[in-house]
């Protein structure tokens, strides 16, 4: 395609942050402004990383020649380690790019960027892709068009220098055929950013074994089933990336509407690899009360000298039936049971956000998001008002109520991401059904209506020996409370637009 005039009668402008895009009158695929959050999320989460990457570079340098004392060698080896390392900028390969929206907007609006590869297997889309950098006054130095498999571009950088600093992978649906290529392409201490949309498959609604099938890992839809979703990702991940000696760290992890999206950074160190065994495990959920227990496979002990000791794990962490209701346990993973976030990165993000709220259509929502994460307890799974409420029948606890009984017992407690009445503690789960028994003595239930083997029956036949004190403690509400924390669908048809049939004749969906 040269640059030849547009015929912009013949499109809808639409624009989103710095970016306008053109999408073709005639085509029944429209943008997605649900997405836009998502976009803004990348844009910050890239801003931050980026920061940190290219100061690490330099550190590394000025680390390296400190002690150089002739000037004229210093440079000389400055300039060799910089010429090495980049460390003023990076660049960006979007494998899966549709109408590069996402390309533009980065190139738009993320420092130092030297190139952002916008990518996509469709001739219609690279067309769209052209148009729209045409369109915004972009070259393609910066947003470099580019047709083919998206696993061929990231296998081609196998084995040389030609790494990308980050990989985004935006698909429709599942990330995973792509994540062999992705982990493999993202350069040392690079970010690699995926998105999820098959949440129905992944938070385990519908036959979980087409989630073991794509992910290798079993849902579980009782209690958590959107962390889970997120931690079966991050293990796909992991996984894929051991294979080559390297290993993920998580910076942001998100589920979010009907998708999710993670951030984590890729290194290289067979060492670390090996702590792959104690971070991934599987999840035992009761069948009956949803109470939940994690087990990592590895074990790391720490001998005398200091030095870490890695074993098989003993198991398993629950009994055959469980303690609380006599139910069998339903087993979800292998999944991730490390931390889903970086505090510092976290820290950062949140910061660079409000700072830069004008620049983030979502910027209300962003920083809630990021509230809610940082306050987050760093541990697996958490609890639901519905489900602790719904399995014995009785009136709703405020959650206040239910955080200060937490907090007055001495337990930490604080809500997940992943929904407003969600509860994460690191108190036992007979605590926790104490808690509730508490709730009930005072907000009795009708016992003759429960069924002799229900949950309900076998958890209230108990007395507590837990005495939960409900009076409200200051540290019932987080600081997030004063941010847009959860959003309520803001439109009818909220939610992923369809995919692109194959007999579409232009630009592909945002
Ligand atoms: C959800 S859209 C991407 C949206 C885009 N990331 C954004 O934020 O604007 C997914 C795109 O992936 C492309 N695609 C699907 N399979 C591909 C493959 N194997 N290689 C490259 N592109 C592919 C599709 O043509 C489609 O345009
Ligand atoms: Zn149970």
């Amino acid at each position: 395609m040269t640059d030849q005039p547009i015929d912009i009668t013949q499109f809808n402008p639409v624009t989103e942050g710095k970016a306008t895009i053109l999408f073709p009158k005639n085509n029944e695929v429209f943008y997605n402004p649900v997405q836009e959050f998502n976009r803004d999320m990348s844009i910050a989460a890239i801003r931050t990383w980026s920061e940190i990457y290219l100061q690490e570079k330099k550190d590394r340098i000025a680390k390296k020649t400190a002690n150089i004392t002739d000037p004229v060698e210093k440079q000389h080896r400055v300039k060799k380690m910089e010429d090495r390392l980049n460390p003023h900028d990076f660049n960006i390969l979007e494998a899966l790019a549709a109408t590069g929206l996402r390309s533009i907007r980065y190139a738009k609006e993320i420092p130092n960027l030297r190139q952002v590869v916008a990518n996509d297997l469709l001739q219609d889309a690279v067309d769209a892709i052209r148009r729209n950098i045409q369109y915004n006054e972009l070259d393609e130095k910066l947003v470099k068009p580019n047709r083919d498999d998206a696993m061929r571009v990231m296998y081609k950088t196998v084995g040389t220098d030609d790494r990308y600093d980050v990989v985004d992978l935006d698909p429709y649906g599942s990330a995973a055929p792509f994540v062999d290529g992705a982990v493999q392409a993202v350069a040392e201490g690079g970010l690699l950013c995926v998105t999820c949309t098959d949440l129905a498959v992944l938070a385990g609604s519908m036959h979980p074994e087409t989630c073991y099938g794509k992910y290798a890992g079993m849902p579980l839809k009782g209690m958590f089933p959107h962390e889970m979703a997120v931690r079966l990702v991050l293990q796909m991940l992991q996984t894929s990336a051991g294979r080559y000696k390297r290993y993920i760290v998580p910076m942001v992890s998100l589920s979010i509407d009907f998708y999710l999206r993670v951030f984590v950074r890729v290194y290289t160190s067979p060492d670390q690899v090996k702590k792959a065994a104690s971070k991934i495990g599987v999840m035992y959920e009761c069948s009956g009360c949803h109470a939940f227990a994690p087990q990592p496979f590895g074990k790391i002990d720490l001998k005398p000298n200091g030095q870490e000791h890695h074993t098989v794990n003993s198991g398993p962490p629950v009994n055959s039936r469980c303690d609380h209701c006599a139910n069998t346990h339903h087993i979800g993973g292998p999944t991730w049971l490390g931390s889903l976030h970086n505090q510092d990165f976290l820290q950062k993000m949140f910061s660079h956000v409000e700072a830069n709220q004008d620049k983030y259509g979502t910027s209300e929502r962003m920083k809630g998001m990021l509230s809610l994460a940082k306050e987050e307890l760093d541990q697996p799974g958490y609890w639901t008002l519905q489900r602790l409420c719904g399995t014995l029948h009785c009136n709703t606890v405020p959650m206040k109520d239910l955080f200060s009984a937490f907090l007055n017992g001495g337990y930490q407690v604080s809500l997940s991401h992943c929904g407003p009445t969600t509860i994460k503690t690191n108190a036992p789960s007979e605590v926790v059904w104490d808690i509730m028994r508490c709730w009930i003595q005072a907000n009795p239930v009708t016992m003759k209506n429960l069924g002799e083997n229900s949950p309900a029956r076998r958890l209230l036949e108990k007395e507590p020996k837990f005495k939960a004190d409900f009076t409200r403690h200051p540290d019932a509400v987080g600081e997030s409370h004063k941010f847009v924390r959860y959003q309520i669908n803001p439109t009818a048809h909220w939610g992923p637009k369809a995919r692109a049939g194959k007999k579409r004749k232009s630009d592909t969906e945002q």
